[in-house]
């Protein structure tokens, strides 16, 4: 560790000096690092810098980084690392068992979302699980290391505090010409539509791809009820029908409105066939959810023969796991829904395991809530109609999500049309 005192004016200013590492350049992320340490009123010198000599090659940059005091240097750390800038140095991460279950130790270290190794015992070894804002448990042997949420801790878990001897890695580029480039933190609000359809599609065949060669790379589907209101729960039930989705997570309006749009072919009361509203058709989806709480689950009432198309019914035929979180909002909810939060993003967890792209689909709460799960590694697309969305969904940790704002409704169309084909608009005039 390289911790000096700096002199004159800032006589107790304290510096450090870090390490960035990777595809630093192209990316933006060394200068939004820099950018970071003056917003944060700190100063900074460039001790090496050294670019490669092709834009396949990664760059080293070592930068010595001053503050005020040993507080706000930590802070500012702190903050950079999400970019990938690492203390430099050997030093063992420290650790603290836990004395109480479901609290961490006072100055736990709070994890990214960034491929991360811990030092122990001479060694970097890789921390299981990336997920933000979590602590980082270590097994007694000191071999292995995983990530761990708050609510998790039990006593005695040794976990990691502070920053040194740990280390984070930017996501690495994408590999070949047009693939999706991690770190970009891209909007897509005016570009054609057609090209960015066919850019997650690209993206999704890629991942189908690598299944074949036996590297799992699942395809995630997180939705809001906009999906079935826009009229586009049948562009995703064939998608997940022809394979396009290995897991999908959403809430109790998603699940209602695509049960109550499958069996009464309204979606909160609204004929999806562009008929007049009926007049008590506003209890529909509660009365849908009710025979759904009588069957006892969702499979159950798919086995019954009662649902017979729509995106769950799908997910029950063709095995793809779905969880269903739950909210105040809720009406019912439907027996399938987890209303206990911790449990229901605990579930999540479970199917994260080999999910190589997230696709979110017009929801705020499941959108944000599943991005704080993900690895940067996940290739991210967030579809939504309000820009604000895509932009808090990467302000709050997912840098590797591409925002696209558009209709839902257009977009999953779209993306079903060149997946699978124009077969699956004939279902839909079928109707249910
Ligand atoms: N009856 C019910 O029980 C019920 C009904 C609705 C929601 N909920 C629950 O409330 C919680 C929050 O719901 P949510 O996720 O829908 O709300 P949300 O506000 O978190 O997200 C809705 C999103 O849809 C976007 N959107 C709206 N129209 C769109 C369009 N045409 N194209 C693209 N994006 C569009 C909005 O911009 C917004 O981001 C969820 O858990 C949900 O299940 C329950």
């Amino acid at each position: 560790m390289a911790l000096v005192q700096t002199t004159g004016p800032s006589a107790r200013a304290v510096s450090e000096v870090v390490r960035l590492d990777g595809h630093v350049l192209d990316s933006l992320v060394l200068v939004k690092v820099l950018d970071t340490i003056v917003d944060a009123g700190a100063s900074y010198k460039i001790l090496e810098l050294d670019v490669g000599t092709t834009n396949r090659d990664e760059s080293h940059v070592r930068i010595e980084v001053s503050c005020p005091d040993e507080a706000a240097l930590g802070a500012l750390l702190e903050r950079v690392q999400v970019h990938g800038v690492n203390r430099e140095g050997q030093e063992e991460a420290h650790l603290v068992p836990v004395d109480q279950d479901g609290v961490l130790p006072d100055d736990f270290y709070s994890t990214t979302n960034l491929p991360t190794w811990v030092r122990l015992s001479g060694h970097w070894v890789e921390v299981g699980q990336p997920e933000m804002d979590c602590a980082v448990v270590v097994d007694l042997d000191g071999t292995t290391a995983r990530t761990l949420p708050m609510h998790r801790a039990r006593r005695g878990d040794r976990v990691v505090v502070g920053m040194h001897g740990v280390r984070v890695a930017p996501p690495r580029r994408s590999a070949g010409p047009g693939e999706f480039a991690f770190m970009t933190s891209e909007v897509s609000s005016e570009k054609p539509k057609g090209l960015t359809v066919e850019r997650v599609a690209a993206t999704l065949r890629r991942a189908r791809l690598h299944d074949v060669g036996g590297q799992s790379r699942g395809i995630l589907a997180v939705c809001g009820p906009a999906v079935v209101h826009t009229g586009a729960a049948p562009a995703l039930a064939a998608l997940v029908r022809e394979g396009w989705v290995q897991a999908l997570f959403a809430g109790n309006g998603f699940a209602t409105h695509d049960i109550e749009a499958a069996v009464l072919g309204t979606s909160l009361g609204v004929p999806l066939s562009g008929a007049e509203p009926s007049e008590h058709g506003h209890a529909n989806h509660l009365r849908v959810i009710n025979t759904v709480r009588r069957f006892g689950s969702i499979a159950n009432a798919v086995d019954a023969g009662w649902l017979r198309r729509g995106v769950l019914y799908e997910c029950v035929r063709a095995g793809v796991p779905f969880v269903l979180g739950g909210s105040v909002r809720d009406d019912g909810p439907l027996p399938d829904v987890i209303s206990d939060t911790a449990a229901a993003a605990d579930a999540m967890r479970e199917h994260l395991g080999g999910i190589g792209v997230a696709l979110m689909l017009a929801s705020t709460l499941h959108a944000i809530a599943t991005g704080n799960l993900l690895p940067a590694t996940v290739e991210t697309f967030c579809v939504d109609i309000n820009q604000a969305v895509v932009t808090k969904l990467a302000d709050r940790g997912s840098h590797q999500a591409l925002g696209i704002v558009t209709d839902v409704g257009l977009f999953v169309g779209d993306l079903a049309d060149l997946l699978c084909g124009p077969d699956w608009r004939a279902q839909v005039t079928r109707g249910p």
